[in-house]
């Protein structure tokens, strides 16, 4: 029997250009290189220039997926875009990226799960392409974390920076089993309850201002390491398969010992773990397809490997993602 499925057939990235390693936090803040990389494995992240926004870096990311495809703008009939630092409180950054791409139909709009915004816009674009809504879909997850941090706290400020990925996903014909190419299995999930875990604490209905992140990192780290897992065997069990089948595992990056502990429960070895902590810093919905696209350039993932993708963030709100590319 013959399955719609939803094919990747291009993926890219963009950083801002101003790269900033750990010890420029030294002049100001009491931390130390040694603290950050031991205790997240981040060593340096981008942060965008003066003026430049997220739909900045999106449109540079998108374009670069829409290369990387052989395709332009209005070849693609949806988009998708994960961010929760959007550039105004509407129209939705989405719009202003599908112009700027050059897209001149089909449908644009942003999606808010904070850290799970990929594994959320992943999900929601597959459903547009099974459902028959949309041919080809540009997923996108875009960030400016740098403009969301309080700098006085040490806590957090360290951790996180700014950049975007896109991959773009095309309906194709299945065989409706595990060895198609394309989205085989999502999982989602969400829980209100823990809402003051990771927030920020302004917002249009509430402040009117944009507010700064304020996160116990402690206990999203225990949420974390329990959770991921679980979603990834999840959405491995919807698809009949097992962690032997995986060829990677693409996680959210947001600190490198959650990275390691969820592979050793998920079972999968460390070699079959794309990381790029090290580099990007936590960039949130942007950390999943930076990776995908900085883990295709450098020839690590091929056509017909099996990849796992999971995420969590503020909400809680976590999810899995598996696919063949
Ligand atoms: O992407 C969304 C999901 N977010 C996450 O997944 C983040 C999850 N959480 C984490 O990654 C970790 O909890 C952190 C990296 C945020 C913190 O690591 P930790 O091992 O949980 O450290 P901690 O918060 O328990 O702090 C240990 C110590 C504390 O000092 P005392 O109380 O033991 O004296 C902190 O005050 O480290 C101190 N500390 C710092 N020291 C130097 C906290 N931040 C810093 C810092 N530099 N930047």
């Amino acid at each position: 029997m013959t399955t719609i499925r939803a094919v990747p057939v291009g993926v890219g990235h963009y950083l801002p250009e101003r790269v900033v390693p750990n010890s420029e936090f030294l002049d100001w803040l009491d931390t130390s290189d040694e603290w950050i990389k031991s205790r997240s494995g981040i060593e340096r992240r981008h942060f965008a220039a003066e003026g430049e926004l997220t739909s900045d870096l999106a449109t540079q990311a998108a374009l670069n997926a829409l290369a990387d495809a052989g395709l332009e703008g209005p070849d693609v009939d949806a988009m998708v875009l994960a961010t929760s630092t959007p550039d105004y409180t509407f129209p939705s950054t989405a719009t202003k990226v599908q112009h700027a791409i050059g897209m001149t139909g089909g449908f644009a709009f942003d999606l808010q799960a904070v850290c799970a915004g990929f594994s959320y816009a992943l999900a929601n674009a597959n459903a547009l392409i099974v459902s028959g809504q949309a041919k080809r879909v540009l997923v996108i997850g875009a960030e400016t974390f740098s403009r969301i941090m309080n700098w006085k706290d040490r806590t957090t400020c360290v951790l996180f920076g700014d950049g975007a990925g896109a991959l773009i996903l095309e309906a194709q014909e299945g065989t409706g089993d595990s060895s198609d190419r394309g989205i085989l299995a999502c999982d989602l999930n969400s829980d209100g309850k823990y809402r003051d875990l990771l927030y920020v604490d302004g917002g249009v209905s509430s402040t009117q201002t944009a507010g700064v992140l304020v996160m116990e990192g402690p206990e999203v780290f225990k949420h974390a390491v329990s959770k991921l897992a679980k979603t990834g065997n999840t959405a491995l069990a919807k698809a009949g398969l097992t962690h032997d089948d995986v060829d990677w595992v693409v996680p959210h990056q947001a600190n490198l010992r959650i990275i390691k502990s969820t592979a050793a429960k998920l079972k999968v070895p460390l070699e079959k773990v794309i990381v790029t902590v090290q580099d990007h810093g936590n960039t949130s919905a942007a950390s999943i397809p930076l990776a995908l696209s900085v883990a295709k350039s450098k020839g690590q993932i091929r056509k017909n490997q099996l990849l796992l993708t999971e995420a969590i963030g503020g909400g809680l709100a976590w999810g899995a993602v598996l696919l063949r590319w």
